[in-house]
Protein backbone atom coordinates (compact mmCIF):
# COMPACT_ATOMS: atom_id res chain seq x y z
CA UNK A 1 0.00 0.00 0.00
CA UNK A 2 1.81 3.24 -1.40
CA UNK A 3 0.25 6.19 1.13
CA UNK A 4 -0.81 8.75 2.45
CA UNK A 5 0.46 11.28 -0.73
CA UNK A 6 -0.93 13.51 -2.77
CA UNK A 7 -2.46 12.51 -6.12
CA UNK A 8 0.25 12.54 -9.06
CA UNK A 9 0.35 13.29 -13.14
CA UNK A 10 -2.09 10.77 -15.01
CA UNK A 11 -4.04 9.41 -11.88
CA UNK A 12 -6.95 11.12 -12.45
CA UNK A 13 -8.82 8.30 -13.93
CA UNK A 14 -8.14 5.80 -11.23
CA UNK A 15 -9.19 8.04 -8.76
CA UNK A 16 -12.67 8.75 -10.52
CA UNK A 17 -12.81 5.06 -10.82
CA UNK A 18 -12.84 4.78 -7.51
CA UNK A 19 -15.26 8.19 -6.50
CA UNK A 20 -17.42 6.75 -9.32
CA UNK A 21 -17.78 3.63 -8.24
CA UNK A 22 -18.41 4.48 -4.35
CA UNK A 23 -21.05 7.46 -4.52
CA UNK A 24 -22.13 6.63 -8.11
CA UNK A 25 -22.28 2.98 -9.18
CA UNK A 26 -22.75 1.97 -12.80
CA UNK A 27 -22.19 5.17 -13.93
CA UNK A 28 -18.80 6.43 -15.52
CA UNK A 29 -17.73 10.31 -15.08
CA UNK A 30 -20.56 11.68 -13.09
CA UNK A 31 -18.45 12.71 -10.20
CA UNK A 32 -15.52 14.95 -12.62
CA UNK A 33 -18.25 16.56 -14.24
CA UNK A 34 -20.08 17.58 -10.84
CA UNK A 35 -17.22 19.00 -8.94
CA UNK A 36 -14.73 20.43 -11.40
CA UNK A 37 -13.21 22.52 -8.60
CA UNK A 38 -12.23 19.51 -7.12
CA UNK A 39 -11.39 17.23 -9.91
CA UNK A 40 -8.47 18.91 -12.37
CA UNK A 41 -4.92 18.53 -12.64
CA UNK A 42 -4.54 22.27 -10.54
CA UNK A 43 -6.19 20.17 -7.49
CA UNK A 44 -4.09 17.16 -7.66
CA UNK A 45 -2.12 18.35 -4.27
CA UNK A 46 -5.02 18.50 -2.44
CA UNK A 47 -6.26 15.16 -3.56
CA UNK A 48 -4.88 12.70 -1.04
CA UNK A 49 -4.53 8.95 -1.62
CA UNK A 50 -3.65 5.75 -1.24
CA UNK A 51 -3.19 3.60 -4.14
CA UNK A 52 -1.92 -0.75 -4.27
CA UNK A 53 -0.04 -1.53 -7.26
CA UNK A 54 -1.59 1.30 -9.30
CA UNK A 55 -4.69 1.60 -7.97
CA UNK A 56 -6.35 4.42 -6.32
CA UNK A 57 -8.27 2.97 -3.60
CA UNK A 58 -8.61 5.58 -0.79
CA UNK A 59 -9.45 9.31 -1.48
CA UNK A 60 -10.19 12.33 0.65
CA UNK A 61 -10.00 15.52 -1.06
CA UNK A 62 -10.29 18.85 -0.51
CA UNK A 63 -10.58 22.64 -2.70
CA UNK A 64 -9.11 25.62 -0.95
CA UNK A 65 -11.09 28.98 -1.42
CA UNK A 66 -10.77 32.38 0.84
CA UNK A 67 -14.05 33.18 2.57
CA UNK A 68 -15.65 36.33 3.81
CA UNK A 69 -16.70 36.26 7.90
CA UNK A 70 -18.36 39.59 8.48
CA UNK A 71 -15.33 40.99 6.53
CA UNK A 72 -12.43 38.82 8.25
CA UNK A 73 -10.58 37.03 5.03
CA UNK A 74 -10.10 33.47 6.03
CA UNK A 75 -8.78 30.30 4.06
CA UNK A 76 -11.35 27.45 3.98
CA UNK A 77 -10.62 23.65 3.07
CA UNK A 78 -14.15 22.28 1.67
CA UNK A 79 -13.34 18.62 2.22
CA UNK A 80 -15.52 16.14 -0.04
CA UNK A 81 -15.50 12.85 -1.98
CA UNK A 82 -14.20 10.71 0.81
CA UNK A 83 -13.82 7.21 -0.51
CA UNK A 84 -12.28 4.15 0.06
CA UNK A 85 -13.34 0.49 -1.92
CA UNK A 86 -14.82 -1.69 0.34
CA UNK A 87 -12.46 -3.93 0.17
CA UNK A 88 -10.24 -1.79 1.78
CA UNK A 89 -12.56 -0.40 4.33
CA UNK A 90 -12.01 -0.21 8.33
CA UNK A 91 -8.66 -0.15 8.01
CA UNK A 92 -7.86 3.46 9.04
CA UNK A 93 -7.28 4.44 5.18
CA UNK A 94 -9.82 7.50 4.69
CA UNK A 95 -8.65 8.40 8.93
CA UNK A 96 -4.91 8.52 7.74
CA UNK A 97 -5.88 10.41 4.82
CA UNK A 98 -7.73 13.13 6.87
CA UNK A 99 -4.93 13.71 9.44
CA UNK A 100 -2.84 13.98 6.72
CA UNK A 101 -5.35 16.76 5.62
CA UNK A 102 -5.24 18.27 8.48
CA UNK A 103 -1.42 18.95 8.36
CA UNK A 104 -1.34 19.94 4.64
CA UNK A 105 -4.20 22.21 4.83
CA UNK A 106 -2.83 23.95 8.18
CA UNK A 107 0.79 24.06 6.67
CA UNK A 108 -0.95 26.36 3.47
CA UNK A 109 -2.85 28.54 6.00
CA UNK A 110 -6.06 27.09 6.17
CA UNK A 111 -7.84 28.22 9.26
CA UNK A 112 -10.85 25.87 8.97
CA UNK A 113 -12.20 22.48 6.95
CA UNK A 114 -15.45 22.12 6.06
CA UNK A 115 -16.74 18.81 5.87
CA UNK A 116 -19.69 17.92 3.56
CA UNK A 117 -20.83 14.98 6.22
CA UNK A 118 -20.80 13.86 9.60
CA UNK A 119 -19.39 10.58 11.23
CA UNK A 120 -17.13 9.33 13.56
CA UNK A 121 -14.43 9.55 10.75
CA UNK A 122 -14.68 13.72 10.47
CA UNK A 123 -16.06 13.61 14.46
CA UNK A 124 -12.43 12.01 16.11
CA UNK A 125 -10.78 14.14 14.13
CA UNK A 126 -12.22 17.28 16.04
CA UNK A 127 -15.31 17.92 13.32
CA UNK A 128 -18.70 19.23 14.60
CA UNK A 129 -21.82 21.01 13.82
CA UNK A 130 -21.94 24.62 13.79
CA UNK A 131 -24.24 27.74 12.88
CA UNK A 132 -26.80 29.31 14.38
CA UNK A 133 -29.09 28.78 11.32
CA UNK A 134 -32.51 28.22 10.31
CA UNK A 135 -34.63 25.67 7.71
CA UNK A 136 -37.81 27.74 5.99
CA UNK A 137 -40.30 25.50 4.57
CA UNK A 138 -43.31 27.54 3.62
CA UNK A 139 -46.11 25.92 1.45
CA UNK A 140 -48.14 27.41 -1.24
CA UNK A 141 -50.13 29.31 0.74
CA UNK A 142 -47.65 30.92 2.87
CA UNK A 143 -46.00 31.28 -0.11
CA UNK A 144 -48.71 33.38 -2.21
CA UNK A 145 -48.58 35.87 1.47
CA UNK A 146 -45.45 37.28 0.81
CA UNK A 147 -45.70 37.23 -3.10
CA UNK A 148 -45.39 40.80 -4.90
CA UNK A 149 -46.03 41.37 -8.38
CA UNK A 150 -42.96 43.16 -8.85
CA UNK A 151 -41.00 40.78 -8.69
CA UNK A 152 -40.68 37.88 -11.32
CA UNK A 153 -37.92 35.50 -12.48
CA UNK A 154 -36.65 34.17 -15.98
CA UNK A 155 -33.78 32.27 -16.81
CA UNK A 156 -30.09 33.64 -16.30
CA UNK A 157 -28.21 35.21 -18.75
CA UNK A 158 -24.48 35.85 -19.12
CA UNK A 159 -25.03 39.97 -18.76
CA UNK A 160 -26.49 39.08 -15.10
CA UNK A 161 -23.71 37.63 -13.73
CA UNK A 162 -22.32 41.08 -12.49
CA UNK A 163 -25.21 41.42 -10.62
CA UNK A 164 -25.35 37.88 -9.21
CA UNK A 165 -21.64 38.27 -7.77
CA UNK A 166 -22.49 41.72 -6.31
CA UNK A 167 -25.66 39.69 -4.68
CA UNK A 168 -23.75 37.19 -3.48
CA UNK A 169 -21.10 39.10 -2.20
CA UNK A 170 -23.41 41.32 0.24
CA UNK A 171 -24.17 38.07 2.69
CA UNK A 172 -22.21 38.63 5.63
CA UNK A 173 -20.75 35.25 5.34
CA UNK A 174 -19.67 34.31 1.76
CA UNK A 175 -16.82 32.44 -0.25
CA UNK A 176 -14.69 34.59 -2.23
CA UNK A 177 -15.33 32.96 -5.57
CA UNK A 178 -12.62 33.22 -8.32
CA UNK A 179 -14.74 33.16 -11.48
CA UNK A 180 -14.41 29.58 -12.20
CA UNK A 181 -16.46 28.59 -9.41
CA UNK A 182 -19.15 30.78 -10.91
CA UNK A 183 -18.59 29.40 -14.68
CA UNK A 184 -18.08 25.87 -13.61
CA UNK A 185 -21.57 25.96 -11.58
CA UNK A 186 -23.21 27.87 -15.05
CA UNK A 187 -21.75 25.63 -17.22
CA UNK A 188 -23.00 22.16 -15.61
CA UNK A 189 -25.84 23.96 -13.97
CA UNK A 190 -25.16 21.24 -10.79
CA UNK A 191 -25.37 22.50 -7.62
CA UNK A 192 -24.98 19.68 -5.06
CA UNK A 193 -24.98 16.91 -7.30
CA UNK A 194 -27.90 17.71 -8.66
CA UNK A 195 -29.29 19.58 -12.06
CA UNK A 196 -30.76 22.64 -10.92
CA UNK A 197 -32.16 25.95 -12.38
CA UNK A 198 -30.50 29.12 -12.43
CA UNK A 199 -33.30 32.52 -12.49
CA UNK A 200 -32.60 35.62 -12.19
CA UNK A 201 -34.70 37.72 -9.81
CA UNK A 202 -36.18 41.11 -11.07
CA UNK A 203 -37.56 43.71 -9.50
CA UNK A 204 -39.84 45.49 -12.69
CA UNK A 205 -37.56 44.13 -15.23
CA UNK A 206 -34.08 44.49 -13.94
CA UNK A 207 -31.58 41.96 -12.33
CA UNK A 208 -31.80 42.06 -8.36
CA UNK A 209 -30.83 38.85 -7.46
CA UNK A 210 -31.22 35.00 -8.18
CA UNK A 211 -32.34 31.38 -7.06
CA UNK A 212 -30.39 27.97 -7.42
CA UNK A 213 -33.26 25.84 -7.21
CA UNK A 214 -34.23 21.98 -7.52
CA UNK A 215 -37.35 19.35 -6.94
CA UNK A 216 -35.81 17.13 -4.13
CA UNK A 217 -36.22 13.50 -5.12
CA UNK A 218 -36.86 12.62 -1.39
CA UNK A 219 -39.69 14.33 -0.52
CA UNK A 220 -40.58 16.53 -3.83
CA UNK A 221 -40.37 19.93 -2.31
CA UNK A 222 -38.81 22.47 -4.14
CA UNK A 223 -34.90 23.29 -2.67
CA UNK A 224 -33.91 26.74 -3.01
CA UNK A 225 -29.83 25.71 -2.30
CA UNK A 226 -28.45 29.01 -2.89
CA UNK A 227 -30.01 32.87 -3.10
CA UNK A 228 -28.70 36.06 -3.19
CA UNK A 229 -30.23 39.37 -3.23
CA UNK A 230 -32.70 41.92 -1.38
CA UNK A 231 -34.55 39.74 1.07
CA UNK A 232 -37.82 40.98 0.06
CA UNK A 233 -36.97 39.61 -3.65
CA UNK A 234 -36.04 36.43 -2.57
CA UNK A 235 -39.24 35.87 -0.13
CA UNK A 236 -41.40 37.11 -2.87
CA UNK A 237 -40.41 34.93 -5.74
CA UNK A 238 -40.87 31.57 -3.23
CA UNK A 239 -44.13 30.81 -4.44
CA UNK A 240 -43.44 31.52 -8.46
CA UNK A 241 -40.55 28.96 -7.91
CA UNK A 242 -42.82 26.19 -6.69
CA UNK A 243 -45.04 26.72 -9.46
CA UNK A 244 -42.42 26.62 -11.71
CA UNK A 245 -41.36 23.55 -9.94
CA UNK A 246 -45.01 22.07 -9.54
CA UNK A 247 -44.51 21.63 -6.00
CA UNK A 248 -46.63 21.95 -3.04
CA UNK A 249 -43.68 23.06 -0.44
CA UNK A 250 -40.04 24.88 -0.59
CA UNK A 251 -37.17 24.64 1.34
CA UNK A 252 -34.30 27.37 2.10
CA UNK A 253 -31.59 27.76 4.78
CA UNK A 254 -30.97 30.89 6.21
CA UNK A 255 -27.71 31.93 7.57
CA UNK A 256 -28.02 32.91 10.96
CA UNK A 257 -26.60 36.39 9.80
CA UNK A 258 -29.36 36.98 7.79
CA UNK A 259 -31.14 39.12 10.77
CA UNK A 260 -33.23 41.09 8.10
CA UNK A 261 -34.66 38.26 6.06
CA UNK A 262 -34.99 36.16 9.88
CA UNK A 263 -37.00 39.49 10.95
CA UNK A 264 -38.88 39.51 7.71
CA UNK A 265 -40.55 36.06 7.92
CA UNK A 266 -40.83 36.50 12.35
CA UNK A 267 -43.11 39.89 11.24
CA UNK A 268 -44.57 37.85 8.83
CA UNK A 269 -45.63 34.73 11.12
CA UNK A 270 -43.34 32.61 9.53
CA UNK A 271 -41.99 29.94 11.63
CA UNK A 272 -38.44 28.28 11.16
CA UNK A 273 -36.59 25.60 12.39
CA UNK A 274 -33.25 26.09 14.19
CA UNK A 275 -30.97 24.12 11.97
CA UNK A 276 -26.72 23.67 11.98
CA UNK A 277 -24.95 24.46 8.29
CA UNK A 278 -24.65 20.97 6.78
CA UNK A 279 -21.44 18.75 7.17
CA UNK A 280 -19.34 19.51 10.08
CA UNK A 281 -16.54 21.80 10.71
CA UNK A 282 -12.77 21.18 11.85
CA UNK A 283 -10.58 24.35 13.07
CA UNK A 284 -6.72 23.63 12.64
CA UNK A 285 -5.09 26.80 14.29
CA UNK A 286 -7.27 28.56 16.85
CA UNK A 287 -4.59 31.38 17.83
CA UNK A 288 -4.21 31.99 14.12
CA UNK A 289 -8.00 31.86 13.41
CA UNK A 290 -8.75 34.17 16.39
CA UNK A 291 -6.44 36.15 15.21
CA UNK A 292 -8.06 36.53 11.63
CA UNK A 293 -11.05 37.11 13.40
CA UNK A 294 -10.41 40.26 15.21
CA UNK A 295 -12.18 42.61 12.97
CA UNK A 296 -15.23 40.99 12.91
CA UNK A 297 -14.77 40.69 17.16
CA UNK A 298 -14.11 44.73 17.22
CA UNK A 299 -17.41 45.08 15.86
CA UNK A 300 -19.22 43.47 17.63
CA UNK A 301 -17.32 44.44 21.32
CA UNK A 302 -15.61 47.56 20.17
CA UNK A 303 -11.43 48.15 19.36
CA UNK A 304 -10.32 47.87 23.04
CA UNK A 305 -11.82 44.39 23.65
CA UNK A 306 -10.45 43.10 19.88
CA UNK A 307 -7.33 43.86 20.22
CA UNK A 308 -6.94 42.37 23.67
CA UNK A 309 -8.18 38.91 22.20
CA UNK A 310 -5.71 36.19 22.81
CA UNK A 311 -6.17 32.52 22.23
CA UNK A 312 -3.75 29.86 23.10
CA UNK A 313 -3.85 25.99 22.86
CA UNK A 314 -1.63 24.11 25.51
CA UNK A 315 -1.84 20.39 25.43
CA UNK A 316 -5.52 20.08 23.76
CA UNK A 317 -7.29 22.76 26.08
CA UNK A 318 -8.28 26.52 24.05
CA UNK A 319 -8.12 29.36 26.38
CA UNK A 320 -9.85 32.51 24.80
CA UNK A 321 -9.32 36.02 26.69
CA UNK A 322 -10.38 39.26 26.70
CA UNK A 323 -9.00 41.97 29.15
CA UNK A 324 -9.60 40.08 32.88
CA UNK A 325 -12.46 37.45 30.99
CA UNK A 326 -11.50 33.96 30.16
CA UNK A 327 -13.35 30.61 28.43
CA UNK A 328 -11.61 27.47 28.40
CA UNK A 329 -12.50 24.58 26.47
CA UNK A 330 -11.42 20.60 26.93
CA UNK A 331 -11.13 19.89 23.21
CA UNK A 332 -11.23 21.55 19.61
CA UNK A 333 -14.78 20.43 19.20
CA UNK A 334 -16.11 22.29 22.13
CA UNK A 335 -14.05 25.73 21.50
CA UNK A 336 -15.11 24.86 17.33
CA UNK A 337 -18.33 24.79 18.80
CA UNK A 338 -18.51 28.08 20.95
CA UNK A 339 -16.74 30.09 17.89
CA UNK A 340 -19.34 29.13 15.21
CA UNK A 341 -22.47 28.64 17.73
CA UNK A 342 -24.66 25.47 18.07
CA UNK A 343 -27.60 25.29 19.01
CA UNK A 344 -27.67 22.78 21.73
CA UNK A 345 -24.81 24.34 23.46
CA UNK A 346 -25.11 27.73 25.62
CA UNK A 347 -23.41 31.36 23.94
CA UNK A 348 -20.70 31.65 26.67
CA UNK A 349 -20.48 34.49 29.02
CA UNK A 350 -20.02 38.45 29.48
CA UNK A 351 -17.79 39.81 26.17
CA UNK A 352 -17.38 36.63 24.52
CA UNK A 353 -21.15 36.55 24.59
CA UNK A 354 -21.37 39.15 22.94
CA UNK A 355 -18.62 38.68 20.83
CA UNK A 356 -19.34 35.15 19.30
CA UNK A 357 -20.86 33.51 16.92
CA UNK A 358 -18.77 34.55 14.24
CA UNK A 359 -20.96 34.38 10.78
CA UNK A 360 -20.96 30.93 9.56
CA UNK A 361 -20.85 29.85 5.97
CA UNK A 362 -23.47 28.10 3.93
CA UNK A 363 -21.66 25.71 0.54
CA UNK A 364 -24.21 26.68 -1.90
CA UNK A 365 -22.70 26.04 -5.25
CA UNK A 366 -18.74 25.79 -3.68
CA UNK A 367 -20.25 22.09 -1.81
CA UNK A 368 -18.04 19.53 -2.61
C1 LIG B 1 -16.57 6.47 4.92
C2 LIG B 1 -15.43 5.71 4.30
C3 LIG B 1 -14.69 6.63 3.36
C4 LIG B 1 -14.48 5.26 5.41
O1 LIG B 1 -13.33 4.70 4.79
P1 LIG B 1 -12.31 3.75 5.63
O2 LIG B 1 -11.03 3.75 4.90
O3 LIG B 1 -12.97 2.47 5.89
O4 LIG B 1 -12.20 4.60 6.95
P2 LIG B 1 -11.53 4.19 8.33
O5 LIG B 1 -11.04 2.77 8.28
O6 LIG B 1 -10.53 5.22 8.66
O7 LIG B 1 -12.76 4.30 9.30
C5 LIG B 1 -13.89 3.48 9.05
C6 LIG B 1 -14.59 3.09 10.31
O8 LIG B 1 -13.68 2.40 11.13
C7 LIG B 1 -13.80 2.79 12.47
N1 LIG B 1 -12.51 3.34 12.94
C8 LIG B 1 -11.41 3.56 12.20
N2 LIG B 1 -10.41 4.04 12.99
C9 LIG B 1 -10.92 4.13 14.23
C10 LIG B 1 -10.41 4.55 15.48
N3 LIG B 1 -9.16 5.00 15.60
N4 LIG B 1 -11.21 4.50 16.55
C11 LIG B 1 -12.49 4.09 16.45
N5 LIG B 1 -13.03 3.69 15.28
C12 LIG B 1 -12.27 3.69 14.21
C13 LIG B 1 -14.90 3.79 12.53
O9 LIG B 1 -16.06 3.13 12.94
C14 LIG B 1 -15.05 4.28 11.09
O10 LIG B 1 -16.36 4.52 10.68
P3 LIG B 1 -17.25 5.81 11.11
O11 LIG B 1 -16.82 6.99 10.31
O12 LIG B 1 -18.62 5.39 10.74
O13 LIG B 1 -17.05 6.00 12.58
C15 LIG B 1 -15.92 4.45 3.54
O14 LIG B 1 -16.69 3.69 4.42
C16 LIG B 1 -16.71 4.76 2.30
O15 LIG B 1 -16.16 4.92 1.20
N6 LIG B 1 -18.06 4.88 2.44
C17 LIG B 1 -18.93 5.21 1.32
C18 LIG B 1 -18.80 6.66 0.91
C19 LIG B 1 -19.09 7.60 2.04
O16 LIG B 1 -20.06 7.43 2.78
N7 LIG B 1 -18.21 8.63 2.18
C20 LIG B 1 -18.30 9.60 3.22
C21 LIG B 1 -19.27 10.65 2.87
S1 LIG B 1 -19.58 11.64 4.31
Amino acid sequence: MEGPRCLEQGELGSLETLVDTVFMPGKTGVMRHAFPALFNEDNRANLLVYSEEGRIVSHVGRTERWASLGGCTVRVGCVGAVATYEEYRGSSLASRLLERTCRDADASGVDFLMISGDRGLYRRAGAVSVGLDYRLVLNRSEAERLRSADYQVQPYEAADLPVWMEAYERKCAHFIRPLEDWNWALETRLCQLVASEFLSVTLKGAVCGYTVSHVSNRDGACVVAEYAGDDAAIVSVLGLLMERHNTQTVRMHVQGTQTALIGMLAKAGVLMEPVHANGTLLVLDFPRFGDRLRPWIASQVGMASAAALSVREEEDRIYFEMGHERMDFASRADATEFVFGNHQRGRGHGVFARAFPAPSLWYGLNYV
